[in-house]
């Protein structure tokens, strides 16, 4: 038997439309009734507006002069960059895209009230314009000096490496900020997955190339990573070992060859030079 709540978060949409791509999403997203169930939803993906029909889309396309995401261009490099937008001051944008967003996350609840969260968005710039891969939002103020509150990559540029650009983007943000960061939790287990291999990724550069002692302190200090966190990734990489009454970082074989193979395909980097913004005080 399922409760009425049940019967209502039961996924909605079969299709959404969004610039070249289409795609099914993955879970329920709590659109009006009326536009959900359609066979396709297209949804402008300047503004991100949606229409019910392909006509009112077209007619839309024809009138809507965005041709990147309504906030400051606070990063670009090569042919990619990140805006910055307040949720208070672009509550429709925002909005629209904790919808999109919802489509690919279980666990979030939606916050129609995105006046306290800064959104950080990711777009692959053409002549046509600034073109979204992805997002994360962050509270303004985070009790729980979390850096991050929800992520995503857009299904159709998934496993590309555009989800650690994102990571590394909002620990770039802690650091000019000063401060550790973490991201919310509970973490999906896509987010899990990305983030433990991100910090791993991160920390055993970090200890390959380092000569000397190291605490986990200082690791900290250079990646702006929680303690746990960093805890976290060593303990899953197995580099924790305890010798002659103290711990030590251990980097096995294996760990070395994966670093190797990852080190070999060129991922795209933030550049920290490249980025323009100061912490608001
Ligand atoms: N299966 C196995 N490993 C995976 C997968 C997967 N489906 N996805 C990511 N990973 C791991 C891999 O190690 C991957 O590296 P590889 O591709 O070189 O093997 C690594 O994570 C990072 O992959 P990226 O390509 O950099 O990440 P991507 O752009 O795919 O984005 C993200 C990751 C944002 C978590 C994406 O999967 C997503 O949007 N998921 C839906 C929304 C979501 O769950 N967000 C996190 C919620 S928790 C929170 O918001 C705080
Ligand atoms: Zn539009």
């Amino acid at each position: 038997t399922q409760s009425s709540g049940e019967v209502a978060r039961m996924k909605n949409l079969n299709i959404i439309e969004m610039g070249e791509f289409q795609v099914e999403p993955w879970y329920f997203s709590p659109y009006p009734t009326e536009t959900a169930y359609v066979p396709i939803l297209y949804i402008c993906e300047f503004c991100l507006c949606y229409y019910t029909n392909h006509k009112q889309y077209e007619r839309h396309r024809t009138k809507c002069t965005l041709q990147h995401p309504p906030g400051n261009e606070i990063y670009r490099k090569d042919d990619i960059s990140f805006f910055e937008i307040d949720g208070r001051r672009q509550k429709m944008y925002c909005r629209n895209l904790c919808l999109i967003s919802k489509c690919f996350l279980d666990h979030k609840t939606l916050y129609y009230d995105v006046d306290p969260f800064l959104f950080y968005i990711l777009t692959k710039n053409d002549d046509r314009g600034c073109h979204i891969i992805g997002y994360f939002s962050k509270e303004k103020e985070s009790a729980d000096n979390y850096n991050l509150a929800c992520i995503l990559t857009l299904p159709q540029y998934q496993r590309m490496g555009y989800g650690r650009v994102l990571m590394q983007f909002s620990y770039e943000l802690s650091k000019a900020e000063g401060k550790e960061g973490s991201p919310e939790k509970p973490l999906s287990d896509l987010g899990l997955l990305s983030y433990r291999a991100f910090w791993s990724e991160v920390l055993v550069e970090l200890l390959v190339g380092f000569d000397g002692e190291v605490s986990i302190d200082d690791l900290s200090n250079m990646t702006s990573f929680t303690t746990q966190d960093i805890l976290h990734a060593l303990f899953s990489l197995d580099a924790i070992r305890y010798y002659h009454g103290q711990h030590c970082i251990v980097l096995s074989e294996r760990v070395i060859e994966q670093y190797e193979r990852f080190k070999k395909k060129k991922l795209r980097r933030i550049d920290p030079t490249c980025l323009k913004w100061t912490p608001k005080v």
